[in-house]
């Protein structure tokens, strides 16, 4: 398998991986790159490629089709994908067949400007268009460039069946909601991924009993905004309150589902991904604590520490509340780990507002994060209206403070589990050493022990010997 270069720092980057349907002789490379929305959206394209003729290669050389699904997020993702295409280039001169696609955010941001811009590429398709893909491609084969970037109020993709690429075969991802309603003023996935939907419950819990009958021990629900998840049969979420009275009693909200999706499956693990602060509830709160089978960990991307640069960001949210709702977890769930997104040297930052940001981080003492410079993206409210003011220098310092006491608090997060027994789920082997074990507990950590007869997907007890400020060292019990 080929490894390619981890673009987002907080995600795989890449899948590649092959699959193989008798009779399929065309050969996809998809490749992956930014949040875990993504790489599942590569699994759902190469379901629906599979229906054309197509199995996944990892030779980039052998591939009829190459598609590149990018990430806009910041300004260097997509520096990065650009790379890439330069890549893609020169095998074209190799192979002058092969047809180049380029799907998600960036197509969507870029559009047909993608075309005269990258004279690679062939197909330029947007998140809500994969379906279309066939007709995109017979398009191409008759020499024409096809874009599809219409974004859609229905589409889920709730009956397409993800081949799992690139998988361990142990834990999987699950999207509930595509797109994003709450226009954080830095961000660009609400122009990328379109308005908040919500896939019908029946398809999802359909799909984790496929990903469960196939040995998955751990599933991962995602959305841009998980809880702010609601099914009263299919629409925006923000009408919703023009719904009739059946579908309004008879909604499905983001606690209902984790809490039938734990009953219904009480041996496999659940995540989710990622906890908007605004639109975390209780309930929600309250079904981790009541099903052992959900994982106590939650993303909680805070941004800032200070309510004015909250305030700047179109967050919903004060600092105050935030901390509240902190106080909750820890009240609810105890010993429940926590992490955070930041971003540093936003528009108009003060150093007081970085002070605030840093006294938050001492609050709460997250176990982990993912910390980043602002990068201004196009099209943005931010870059609309509020200049990016902050010096270079002045982000990568603050930025360089945040990694610096978020390290000091992983560690201290790391070392309450010294001397504890924590239940491990074997992911594969580590990294560093093949004659161990890799698997992570309840809480996120990452948890390394010596190899013995137990296999990938078992369930083991480690007892923790020494740790880092990411990894659990140990032996089993
Ligand atoms: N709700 C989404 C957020 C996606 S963006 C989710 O599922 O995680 C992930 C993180 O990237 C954000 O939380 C934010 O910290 C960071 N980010 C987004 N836009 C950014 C920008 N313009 N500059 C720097 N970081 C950004
Ligand atoms: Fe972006 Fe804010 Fe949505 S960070 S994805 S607009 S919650």
């Amino acid at each position: 398998m080929g490894s390619e270069k981890v673009i987002d720092e907080k995600n795989q980057g890449q899948a590649l991986l092959t699959t193989k349907i008798e009779g399929n002789n065309k050969k996809l490379y998809i490749e992956s790159y930014g949040c875990s929305m993504n790489l599942n959206d590569s699994e759902i394209v190469a379901s629906i490629l599979s229906e054309q003729g197509y199995n996944t290669t990892h030779l980039l050389e052998e591939a009829d089709l190459v598609l590149v699904n990018t990430c806009s997020i910041r300004e260097k993702a997509e520096q990065t994908i650009r790379k890439r295409l330069e890549k893609y280039n020169a095998v074209k001169k190799i192979n002058p067949t092969m047809k180049v696609g380029v799907l998600g955010c960036m197509a969507e941001r870029l559009k047909a400007k993608f075309l005269e811009e990258e004279k690679i590429v062939d197909l330029v398709v947007g998140p809500d268009a994969y379906r279309d893909l066939p007709n995109l491609l017979a398009e191409v084969s008759e020499g024409r460039d096809a874009v599809n970037v219409i974004l859609s109020k229905e589409e889920t993709y709730g009956d397409v069946s993800p081949v799992r690429l690139n998988s361990n075969g142990v834990s999987a991802f699950v999207s509930i909601t595509r797109g994003c309603d709450n226009m954080c003023t830095f961000c660009v996935v609400p122009f990328t991924r379109g308005r908040e939907r919500s896939r019908e419950p029946k398809s999802i819990l359909e799909e984790i009993k496929q990903l469960v009958d196939n040995n998955y021990k751990e599933i991962t629900l995602l959305g841009q905004n998980v809880d702010s998840y609601l099914w009263y049969g299919g629409g925006l979420k923000k009408d919703f309150k023009n719904a009739s009275e059946i579908a309004q009693a008879t909604a499905v909200d983001f606690a209902q589902l984790l809490d039938l999706a734990a009953t219904e499956f009480p041996k496999t693990r659940f995540r989710f991904s990622t906890s908007n602060p605004q639109d975390m509830s209780l309930d929600v709160i309250y079904t981790m604590a009541k099903h052992e089978n959900i994982c106590k960990y939650i993303h909680l991307p805070v941004q800032s520490g200070s309510t004015a640069v909250l305030k700047r960001m179109n967050r919903q949210h004060t600092r105050e509340e935030y901390i509240e709702l902190v106080d909750n977890i820890k009240r609810i769930l105890p010993g429940c780990s926590i992490s955070q997104d930041i971003i540093t040297g936003f528009c108009g930052e003060t150093e007081e507002e970085h002070q605030e940001t840093l006294s938050l981080i001492e609050y709460v003492k997250y176990d982990f994060g993912f910390m980043f410079a602002y990068s201004e993206r196009p099209g943005t409210p931010a870059a609309k209206k509020m200049p990016d003011d902050v010096p270079l220098e002045v982000k990568k310092r603050r930025l360089n403070e945040i990694i610096q006491l978020q390290q000091k608090y992983s560690l201290y997060n790391t070392e309450r589990f010294l001397g504890k027994t924590v239940e491990v789920l074997i992911e594969g082997s580590s990294k560093k050493s093949d004659k161990h074990w890799k698997g992570r507990n309840s809480e996120n950590v990452t948890v390394v022990f010596p190899k013995g007869d137990e296999k990938v997907g078992d369930f083991v007890n480690v007892f923790v010997e020494n740790c880092t400020s990411a990894t659990l060292l140990g032996k089993k019990i």
